[in-house]
Protein backbone atom coordinates (compact mmCIF):
# COMPACT_ATOMS: atom_id res chain seq x y z
CA UNK A 1 0.00 0.00 0.00
CA UNK A 2 1.20 3.64 -0.93
CA UNK A 3 2.63 5.97 1.79
CA UNK A 4 2.01 3.17 4.41
CA UNK A 5 4.75 1.82 6.38
CA UNK A 6 4.45 -1.13 8.23
CA UNK A 7 7.26 -1.62 10.59
CA UNK A 8 8.42 -5.23 10.85
CA UNK A 9 11.02 -4.92 13.56
CA UNK A 10 11.41 -7.71 15.85
CA UNK A 11 10.83 -6.12 19.09
CA UNK A 12 8.11 -4.25 17.45
CA UNK A 13 6.44 -7.49 16.76
CA UNK A 14 7.11 -9.05 20.13
CA UNK A 15 5.39 -6.37 22.03
CA UNK A 16 2.35 -5.76 19.59
CA UNK A 17 2.04 -9.52 20.52
CA UNK A 18 2.15 -8.72 24.46
CA UNK A 19 -0.26 -5.51 23.43
CA UNK A 20 -2.36 -7.72 21.90
CA UNK A 21 -3.22 -10.37 24.76
CA UNK A 22 -6.22 -9.32 26.53
CA UNK A 23 -4.30 -11.05 30.10
CA UNK A 24 -1.41 -7.58 29.95
CA UNK A 25 -2.72 -5.49 32.29
CA UNK A 26 -3.20 -1.70 32.07
CA UNK A 27 0.79 -0.99 34.05
CA UNK A 28 2.16 -3.45 31.62
CA UNK A 29 0.15 -2.16 28.66
CA UNK A 30 1.28 1.44 29.04
CA UNK A 31 4.67 0.58 29.50
CA UNK A 32 4.69 -2.25 26.44
CA UNK A 33 2.62 0.90 24.18
CA UNK A 34 5.41 3.47 25.16
CA UNK A 35 8.45 1.15 24.32
CA UNK A 36 6.83 0.18 21.02
CA UNK A 37 5.77 4.19 20.04
CA UNK A 38 9.64 4.76 20.55
CA UNK A 39 10.68 2.60 17.76
CA UNK A 40 8.25 3.52 16.00
CA UNK A 41 8.63 7.04 16.39
CA UNK A 42 12.39 6.38 15.25
CA UNK A 43 11.38 5.16 11.99
CA UNK A 44 8.83 7.79 11.48
CA UNK A 45 11.29 10.24 12.07
CA UNK A 46 13.77 9.38 9.66
CA UNK A 47 13.48 10.79 6.92
CA UNK A 48 13.03 14.43 8.87
CA UNK A 49 15.32 16.93 7.15
CA UNK A 50 19.11 18.30 8.85
CA UNK A 51 20.81 21.39 8.40
CA UNK A 52 24.47 21.17 8.78
CA UNK A 53 26.43 23.19 11.57
CA UNK A 54 29.72 23.36 13.05
CA UNK A 55 30.58 21.74 16.78
CA UNK A 56 33.51 22.17 18.57
CA UNK A 57 34.69 19.07 19.93
CA UNK A 58 37.42 18.98 23.05
CA UNK A 59 39.73 18.73 20.38
CA UNK A 60 38.67 20.27 16.93
CA UNK A 61 35.78 21.63 15.02
CA UNK A 62 33.70 19.55 12.99
CA UNK A 63 31.00 19.24 10.97
CA UNK A 64 27.71 17.94 12.71
CA UNK A 65 24.02 18.52 11.93
CA UNK A 66 20.73 19.39 13.49
CA UNK A 67 17.20 19.41 12.74
CA UNK A 68 15.92 21.86 10.18
CA UNK A 69 12.12 22.37 11.37
CA UNK A 70 10.77 22.78 14.81
CA UNK A 71 9.12 19.53 15.76
CA UNK A 72 5.27 19.37 16.33
CA UNK A 73 4.24 15.98 18.34
CA UNK A 74 0.02 15.98 18.13
CA UNK A 75 -1.41 12.55 20.48
CA UNK A 76 -5.46 12.17 19.83
CA UNK A 77 -6.78 11.74 23.11
CA UNK A 78 -7.08 9.73 25.16
CA UNK A 79 -4.87 6.73 23.57
CA UNK A 80 -2.40 9.08 22.29
CA UNK A 81 -1.57 9.78 25.40
CA UNK A 82 0.53 6.77 26.02
CA UNK A 83 2.71 7.52 22.83
CA UNK A 84 3.96 10.91 23.97
CA UNK A 85 6.35 10.60 27.00
CA UNK A 86 8.49 8.16 25.48
CA UNK A 87 8.34 10.37 21.48
CA UNK A 88 9.04 13.30 23.58
CA UNK A 89 12.22 11.76 25.14
CA UNK A 90 13.04 10.95 21.60
CA UNK A 91 12.58 14.77 20.89
CA UNK A 92 12.88 16.39 23.49
CA UNK A 93 12.61 19.83 22.08
CA UNK A 94 9.41 19.25 20.22
CA UNK A 95 6.57 21.12 21.04
CA UNK A 96 3.17 19.24 21.84
CA UNK A 97 -0.11 20.09 20.69
CA UNK A 98 -3.21 18.14 22.07
CA UNK A 99 -6.31 17.28 20.06
CA UNK A 100 -9.42 15.73 21.49
CA UNK A 101 -11.71 13.39 19.85
CA UNK A 102 -14.37 10.97 20.68
CA UNK A 103 -15.89 8.55 18.62
CA UNK A 104 -19.21 8.11 18.96
CA UNK A 105 -20.38 4.29 19.67
CA UNK A 106 -23.22 4.17 17.41
CA UNK A 107 -22.42 6.18 14.98
CA UNK A 108 -18.64 5.98 14.76
CA UNK A 109 -18.64 9.19 13.95
CA UNK A 110 -15.37 11.86 15.75
CA UNK A 111 -16.49 14.41 17.67
CA UNK A 112 -14.11 16.67 18.44
CA UNK A 113 -14.21 18.29 22.00
CA UNK A 114 -10.40 20.00 22.67
CA UNK A 115 -7.97 21.22 20.17
CA UNK A 116 -4.84 23.21 21.44
CA UNK A 117 -2.21 23.88 18.71
CA UNK A 118 0.22 26.60 17.64
CA UNK A 119 -1.39 29.34 15.47
CA UNK A 120 0.76 28.45 12.15
CA UNK A 121 1.77 24.85 11.57
CA UNK A 122 3.08 25.62 8.04
CA UNK A 123 6.58 25.59 8.88
CA UNK A 124 6.54 22.26 10.94
CA UNK A 125 7.45 18.44 11.39
CA UNK A 126 4.34 17.13 12.63
CA UNK A 127 3.50 13.53 14.45
CA UNK A 128 -0.09 12.46 14.56
CA UNK A 129 -0.08 9.79 17.17
CA UNK A 130 -2.66 7.56 17.88
CA UNK A 131 -2.74 4.14 18.72
CA UNK A 132 -5.61 3.14 16.39
CA UNK A 133 -6.60 3.84 13.01
CA UNK A 134 -9.91 2.23 12.40
CA UNK A 135 -12.62 3.90 10.76
CA UNK A 136 -10.29 6.95 10.06
CA UNK A 137 -12.80 9.14 11.08
CA UNK A 138 -10.77 10.35 13.80
CA UNK A 139 -7.85 10.78 11.83
CA UNK A 140 -9.19 12.44 9.10
CA UNK A 141 -11.28 15.15 11.91
CA UNK A 142 -7.30 15.35 13.31
CA UNK A 143 -6.04 16.12 9.75
CA UNK A 144 -8.43 18.81 9.27
CA UNK A 145 -8.00 20.73 12.48
CA UNK A 146 -4.02 20.49 11.38
CA UNK A 147 -4.70 21.57 8.02
CA UNK A 148 -7.05 24.52 8.71
CA UNK A 149 -3.69 25.66 10.60
CA UNK A 150 -1.14 25.72 7.57
CA UNK A 151 -0.06 22.08 8.19
CA UNK A 152 1.88 20.64 4.89
CA UNK A 153 4.54 17.89 6.55
CA UNK A 154 2.65 15.63 8.75
CA UNK A 155 3.39 11.85 9.34
CA UNK A 156 0.36 9.85 11.43
CA UNK A 157 2.17 6.93 14.00
CA UNK A 158 -0.74 4.30 14.44
CA UNK A 159 0.06 0.89 16.40
CA UNK A 160 -2.91 -0.79 14.43
CA UNK A 161 -4.52 0.09 11.66
CA UNK A 162 -7.56 -1.37 9.43
CA UNK A 163 -7.45 -1.79 5.69
CA UNK A 164 -10.76 0.48 5.90
CA UNK A 165 -9.23 3.11 7.39
CA UNK A 166 -5.99 3.27 5.47
CA UNK A 167 -8.65 3.72 2.42
CA UNK A 168 -10.40 6.61 4.59
CA UNK A 169 -7.60 8.77 5.25
CA UNK A 170 -5.80 8.55 2.35
CA UNK A 171 -9.15 9.12 -0.01
CA UNK A 172 -9.11 12.68 2.05
CA UNK A 173 -5.06 12.77 2.65
CA UNK A 174 -3.45 10.96 -0.14
CA UNK A 175 0.35 11.75 0.80
CA UNK A 176 0.07 11.55 4.57
CA UNK A 177 2.43 8.87 5.32
CA UNK A 178 0.97 6.19 7.99
CA UNK A 179 3.73 4.37 9.58
CA UNK A 180 1.90 1.35 11.84
CA UNK A 181 3.01 -1.91 13.40
CA UNK A 182 0.74 -3.53 11.64
CA UNK A 183 -2.65 -3.42 9.33
CA UNK A 184 -5.43 -6.15 10.56
CA UNK A 185 -7.82 -7.88 8.63
CA UNK A 186 -10.70 -5.77 8.69
CA UNK A 187 -13.21 -3.99 11.10
CA UNK A 188 -16.12 -5.84 13.08
CA UNK A 189 -19.67 -4.68 13.08
CA UNK A 190 -19.01 -2.81 15.68
CA UNK A 191 -15.99 -0.81 14.41
CA UNK A 192 -13.54 -2.63 15.89
CA UNK A 193 -10.05 -3.19 14.68
CA UNK A 194 -9.73 -7.67 14.45
CA UNK A 195 -8.13 -9.19 15.20
CA UNK A 196 -6.94 -5.89 16.71
CA UNK A 197 -6.21 -5.35 20.88
CA UNK A 198 -9.88 -4.24 22.02
CA UNK A 199 -10.08 -0.75 23.25
CA UNK A 200 -6.31 1.05 23.19
CA UNK A 201 -8.15 3.75 25.58
CA UNK A 202 -9.55 1.57 27.76
CA UNK A 203 -7.04 -0.81 28.59
CA UNK A 204 -4.40 2.12 28.73
CA UNK A 205 -6.33 3.56 31.66
CA UNK A 206 -8.50 1.50 32.81
CA UNK A 207 -11.91 2.94 32.32
C1 LIG B 1 -10.33 5.32 19.58
C2 LIG B 1 -8.88 5.37 19.13
C3 LIG B 1 -8.90 6.38 18.01
C4 LIG B 1 -10.26 6.15 17.40
C5 LIG B 1 -10.10 5.31 16.17
O1 LIG B 1 -10.58 6.39 20.41
O2 LIG B 1 -7.98 5.70 20.14
O3 LIG B 1 -8.79 7.72 18.45
O4 LIG B 1 -11.06 5.44 18.37
O5 LIG B 1 -11.34 5.11 15.57
P1 LIG B 1 -11.71 5.69 14.15
O6 LIG B 1 -10.51 5.46 13.25
O7 LIG B 1 -12.89 4.83 13.77
O8 LIG B 1 -12.07 7.12 14.29
P2 LIG B 1 -11.97 6.61 21.21
O9 LIG B 1 -12.93 7.38 20.38
O10 LIG B 1 -12.44 5.28 21.74
O11 LIG B 1 -11.53 7.56 22.37
P3 LIG B 1 -10.50 7.33 23.58
O12 LIG B 1 -9.10 7.38 22.98
O13 LIG B 1 -10.77 8.48 24.45
O14 LIG B 1 -10.79 5.99 24.21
Amino acid sequence: MKNVHVIAHPLVRQNLTRLRDGQTSSQEFRRILGEVAALMVYEATRAFATRPVRVKTPLETTRGHELKREVLLVPVLRAGLGMLDPILRLVPHARVGFIGLKREEKTLQAVAYHKSLPPDLRAMEIILMDPMLATGGSAVSAMDLLAMRGARRVRMVNLLAAPEGIRHVHKHYPGLPIFTAAVDRKLNSRGFIVPGLGDAGDRLFGV
